[in-house]
C-alpha cells in the first residue's frame, strides 16, 4: 500500500528501511529532526523520495497555520507546567485558610519562545508568582504583557541576540558567564524552573549547573523541555525523574506527546496547510512550486540528493 502512496505525511523521519518501500519520488512529509543526522538524510535520498523537514519552516505570516514548532512547542509548555505542579508537593496558588495561609509557589520559566510563553501564561493560570528570562530584547514585553516579571543581563550583546529568522543566537562565554551569575542567584529563591532554551541547528544552552540545583530548596522542581537536545540543566536526564537533594528534575521525552490527542489534532491540521500549497486546486493533482519560499526551506531531498543549502556534504576545502 505504502509502495503506491504519492504523498507520505508522517510523524518522524522514516527508518532507511522504511523509505527503501516507498514508491521513487514519493513526497515524505514530517519531522525530520535534520540536524546533526546527516546520514539519516544521506538514506533518504538514496532511497530517492522527496523529503520535506516541518521543522525547517520559515517563520512568515503564510507559513504560520504549518509551523509544527509551535504547535507542538506551544503544548509542551503548558504540558511542562502541569507535569510540574504534579511533581511539587506544595499548592501553586497562595491561599488564604483558616488554617493559615500557604505562600503562592515562585516559577521561573528560562526561555521565553513558544513554549516559554505558554509556560508563563499557565502558571500565572495557576496562580504561581512568575519570572520569566530570555537572551532576545522581543521576549521582555512579551513576558511583561502576560503578568511575569522579566529577568535578563540587557547589555549590547542582548539587544542584537534576535537573527532575522527570529531565533536566538549563540551567546558569547562573557555574556553567558553574566547570565550565570545573575541566575545563579535567582533561582535558589524558587520552588519550580521550567527551561526551554533552543537555539535551531546547536545543542541546547547549558543555563543551570549541578551546584545551581544543589543552591535550590529541598521539593522544588525542574522541568528540561530541552533535555532531548542536550539540556538545559547539566543534572536532566532523558527519560527520568531524576532527583538530587530533594530537587526533582524531570526529564520527559516528547513532552507533546504526553497531550497526544491534542498534538496529534493540531499537527494534522498543520500538515493539512502544508499540503495544500503542493497541490493544485483545479486540476486535484500535486504540482509543487519548487521556488515557492516554503518549499524552499523545508525540501531536504530530491532526485536522489540531498538538495537543502543547510545540509550538503562537506567537501574538502
Ligand atoms: P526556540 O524553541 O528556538 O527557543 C526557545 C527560546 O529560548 C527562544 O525564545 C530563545 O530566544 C531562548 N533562548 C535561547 N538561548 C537562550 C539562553 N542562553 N538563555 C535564555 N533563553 C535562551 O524558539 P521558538 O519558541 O521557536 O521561538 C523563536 C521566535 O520565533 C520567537 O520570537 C517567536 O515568537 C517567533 N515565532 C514566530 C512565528 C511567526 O510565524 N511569525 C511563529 C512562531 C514563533
Amino acid at each position: 500500500m505504502v509502495r503506491d502512496a504519492d504523498v507520505i505525511l508522517k510523524v518522524r523521519r522514516p527508518t532507511a528501511g522504511e523509505a527503501e518501500r516507498y514508491k521513487k519520488g514519493a513526497l515524505v512529509i514530517g519531522m525530520m529532526d535534520p540536524f546533526g543526522n546527516e546520514p539519516a538524510l544521506a538514506a533518504l535520498a538514496k532511497a530517492g523520495v522527496t523529503a520535506f523537514a516541518m521543522e525547517l519552516l520559515p517563520r512568515i505570516t503564510r507559513a504560520q497555520g504549518m509551523d509544527v514548532l509551535s504547535s507542538q512547542a506551544n503544548l509542551a509548555g503548558y504540558r511542562a507546567v502541569i507535569d510540574a505542579a504534579y511533581e511539587y508537593g506544595r499548592a501553586l496558588p497562595m491561599m488564604m485558610t483558616a488554617a493559615g495561609t500557604v505562600p503562592g509557589a515562585r516559577v521561573f520559566v528560562m526561555g521565553a519562545g513558544v513554549a516559554g510563553l505558554q509556560a508563563v501564561a499557565t502558571a500565572r493560570r495557576l496562580g504561581a508568582i512568575v519570572t520569566a528570562t530570555d537572551v532576545r530584547p522581543a521576549a521582555k514585553e512579551q513576558v511583561e504583557s502576560l503578568g511575569a516579571k522579566f529577568i535578563a543581563v540587557e547589555d549590547a550583546e542582548f539587544k542584537q541576540a534576535e537573527t532575522a529568522a527570529g531565533y536566538a543566537k549563540e551567546m558569547s562565554r562573557e555574556y553567558q558567564a553574566r547570565q550565570t551569575a545573575l541566575v545563579a542567584e535567582h533561582i535558589k529563591k524558587q520552588d519550580i524552573v521550567i527551561t526551554t532554551a533552543l537555539i535551531p541547528g546547536r545543542p541546547a544552552p547549558r543555563l543551570i549547573s549541578a551546584q545551581m540545583v544543589r543552591s535550590m530548596r529541598p521539593g522544588s522542581v525542574i522541568v528540561d523541555l530541552a533535555v532531548e537536545r542536550g539540556g538545559n540543566c547539566e543534572l536532566a536526564k532523558v527519560g527520568e525523574v531524576a532527583e538530587v537533594g530533594g530537587v526533582k528534575i524531570v526529564g520527559h521525552r516528547n513532552m507533546p506527546g504526553r497531550l497526544a490527542a491534542t498534538a496529534s489534532s493540531l499537527y494534522a491540521k498543520n500538515l493539512y496547510a502544508f499540503l495544500e500549497i503542493l497541490v493544485d486546486k483545479s486540476s486535484k493533482s500535486l504540482a509543487v512550486d519548487w521556488d515557492d519560499e516554503i518549499v524552499k526551506a523545508t525540501a531536504l531531498t530530491r532526485d536522489g540528493a540531498i538538495v537543502h543549502p543547510s545540509f550538503q556534504p562537506k567537501t574538502a576545502a
